[in-house]
């Protein structure tokens, strides 16, 4: 009971909860948006900020939908037209679509304004809303995970009272949900943009100032990673160049009608500053701020409705000496070396250099990495040169979502962290700060200073 009592506590720590205006006054001129998103990435998403409201608008490819945000207490000027839903966040009480808003909403520290899920529990691998739906917290449409909750049953009559709005996918039918706004950062395929919805939820919720504090702090992260990974490069190119990455998947996909889609899925990088503000897709944008090697190409003889494969003999030629093979998806589940005895002779498999984002499971991967990029980077950074001192400490990066195949079991999402999901990755200095670098050395001289470095500065603050 005690440590209920005390979990409930934990989880209820945040408040997030907004001040309503009382002596609005239309004419003052005041402006209650001291701290203003702007997206930077997320092509979907834009925002206008007025006095007392704002309007948030996701477009997509049908269309653009526009939710009005009144400050609470204050009224919606009469010549304000284009709203497709109108809120005035006060408890920020909500309702959600689909599992993968919920680590935006557990990075805000906003667990406890979930009022209702309506996606079923099987679908969802954050421990804290599990442990939330079965205490009653919070609602759950599948409270037992029969399965996937289709939009057929998103209805939220029976927290009319409790919930200001809803967050939605994008798609399917949302007309018995209150006040439905478009939550779906799936939608922009850039690697930057899809963490960037967490400010699109600031803006939602009146709660600008955190949002943008998470998404800079994360972005602060991918900087200095990036850069520390230039410099090991820079200073230690024998050890840490040459190294050639393969993307690739198998698809054993065959259409109901017979067709096959079978093949193997390598990565393709293509140049399209709209959708990706560079090259994409979001491995390809990774692998470029990392100066990563990674093979891309457009070639191979399978079509698959669109989708350009490769036959296994192409796929052999190509790939097999590659230092790295990064498999986006469950390797072992695959089969593969018993299917294609012939990736048994890669360069990657002889060396077991074979990575898939099994860490914490696949449903995790999928469900936390977008809000988490700064994780995902780290993860590849360490995989391609010397994790030793990546982010410019002397203790490894152990990497969250990557796991070696032959070395490392699969895991899940764990154990509930708390009431806010913090950044995965690590903290990061830059490398030229924290130490002197000399001329090109090997990578264990580094090391040497960096413990070094670490012990003379334990040994200041013990003073
Ligand atoms: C675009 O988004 C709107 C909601 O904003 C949704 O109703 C519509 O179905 C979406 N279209 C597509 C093709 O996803
Ligand atoms: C939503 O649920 C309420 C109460 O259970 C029901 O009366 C209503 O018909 C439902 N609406 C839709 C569109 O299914
Ligand atoms: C894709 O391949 C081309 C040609 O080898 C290379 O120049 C480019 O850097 C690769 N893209 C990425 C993101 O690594």
């Amino acid at each position: 009971m005690k440590f209920a009592a005390l979990f409930a506590l934990l989880l209820h720590g945040a408040t997030a909860t907004n001040t309503c205006v009382t002596d609005f006054d239309a004419d003052a001129g005041v402006d209650y948006y001291p701290n203003k998103v702007e997206f930077e990435y997320a092509s979907s998403l834009s925002v206008s900020y007025h006095l007392n409201y704002k309007k948030l608008v996701f477009t997509n490819w049908s269309g653009a939908y526009t939710t009005c945000v009144v400050k609470c207490g204050t009224t919606l000027p009469s010549d304000v037209t284009g709203c497709d839903t109108t809120i005035s966040p006060e408890t920020n009480k909500m309702a959600i679509t689909s599992a993968s808003m919920i680590p935006y909403i557990h990075s805000m520290g906003m667990l406890e304004k979930i009022e209702l899920v309506m996606v079923g529990t099987s679908s969802i691998q954050n421990s804290c809303v599990l442990d939330l739906i079965s205490d009653g917290t919070i609602l759950a449409t599948d409270p037992a995970g029969l399965g996937y909750t289709w939009s057929s049953s998103f209805n939220t009559s029976h927290v009319e009272d409790e919930i200001e709005f809803t967050l939605t996918p994008t798609y399917g039918d949302v007309s018995a949900v209150k006040n439905s706004i478009p939550f779906g950062e799936w939608n922009d395929p850039s690697f930057l943009g899809r963490p960037e919805w967490i400010e699109y939820l600031g803006a939602l919720t009146d709660q600008e100032f955190l949002a943008m504090n998470i998404y800079a702090e994360q972005k602060n992260r991918i900087e200095c990673i990036t850069n520390n990974v230039e410099t090991i490069r820079e200073n230690y190119p024998v050890d840490n160049s040459g190294v050639k990455v393969l993307w690739a998947t198998r698809s054993d996909y065959v259409t109901s009608g017979g067709v096959s889609h079978e093949g193997w899925d390598i990565a393709t990088c293509v140049e399209d500053a709209d959708s990706y503000g560079g090259v994409g897709p979001y491995y390809c944008e990774a692998a470029t701020l990392l100066g990563m090697d990674l093979l891309n190409t457009t070639a191979g003889s399978v079509n698959a409705g669109g989708a350009i494969y490769m036959t296994n003999a192409e796929f052999e030629a190509y790939g097999k000496d590659a230092t790295v093979w990064i498999y986006n998806a469950a390797f072992d589940d695959d089969d593969l070396t018993t299917r294609f005895p012939f990736i048994t002779t890669f360069k990657s498999y002889i060396d077991k250099n074979i990575y898939d984002p099994q860490k914490r499971g696949m449903d995790d991967f999928f469900e936390t990495w977008t809000n988490q990029a700064d994780t995902f980077i780290e993860d590849l950074a360490s995989i391609t040169v010397d994790a030793g001192f990546l982010d410019g400490d002397n203790t490894p990066h152990v990497s969250v979502f990557y796991r070696n195949v032959f070395t490392e079991p699969t895991g899940s999402f764990g154990t509930c962290p708390g009431a806010t999901l913090e950044l995965l990755s690590d903290q990061c200095s830059a490398i030229s700060e924290v130490y002197t670098l000399g001329g090109p050395a090997p990578v264990a001289s580094l090391k040497v200073a960096a413990a070094l470095a670490a012990f003379v500065g334990g040994a200041f603050l013990a003073l």
